[in-house]
């Protein structure tokens, strides 16, 4: 009978530990291999909920090509100043927000840059952890690298380059540079 309840007890904490490996606030280290999994599958949201592969920003940096904008549901939440982030909102523990990049409209993907809200991560840079990867699954840049990420995402209407650009909200270019 006792191993009936060891049996049961442990079964029950896999199911609790796996249930919310997306929202936990717990401090915890990020790998490049799970970092891309909640990137590539899952439930997300297209910026404006425009599916389209649009020109990359010319002068923004970072890539090339054409590329889409997704946010998870914690995120997109998050989303209620006309599908924007209020200006001075941040994100909620758990947003993740994914850039995919295309070559070429309606090409298959070949990166995908990833931004994951942790606040408590001991990898994060600025209450967020970065990471780049090919469509495969590949590291392009990787996890304990995101310091490196952050400059770029740190500018404002009046340090950006680009043309007519309002700034970042709360790292996220996107809201600055689209309408
Ligand atoms: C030289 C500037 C630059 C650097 C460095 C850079 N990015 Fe970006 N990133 C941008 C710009 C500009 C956009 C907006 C895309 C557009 O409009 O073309 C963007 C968009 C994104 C997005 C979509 C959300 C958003 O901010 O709009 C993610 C996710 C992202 N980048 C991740 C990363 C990661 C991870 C790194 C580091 C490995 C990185 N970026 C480094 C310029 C940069």
């Amino acid at each position: 009978m006792r191993n009936v309840f060891l049996i049961v007890a442990s079964i029950v904490c896999v199911a609790c530990s796996e249930s919310d490996s997306e929202t936990e606030n717990r401090p915890k280290t990020y790998v490049d291999s799970e970092l891309f999994s909640l990137a590539r599958a899952g439930d997300f949201a297209f910026y404006k909920n425009n599916p389209d592969t649009l020109p990359f920003t010319i002068g923004g940096g970072g890539h090339s090509g054409f590329i889409r904008v997704k946010f998870n549901p914690i995120a997109a939440n998050a989303l209620v100043d006309s599908g924007k982030l209020p200006l001075g909102s941040k994100f909620p523990n758990g947003s993740l927000v994914v850039k995919e990049i295309y070559n070429g409209r309606g090409d298959s993907l070949i990166f995908l840059a990833v931004m994951l809200k942790n606040s408590v991560a001991t990898n994060a840079a600025q209450n967020w952890v970065w990471g780049e990867y090919y469509a495969d699954g590949r590291v392009l840049w990787p996890v304990n690298r995101g310091a490196d990420c952050v400059p770029c995402h740190s500018l404002t209407s009046a340090t950006s380059n680009v043309p007519g650009d309002l700034g970042h909200r709360d790292f996220v270019r996107t809201f600055g540079l689209r309408p």
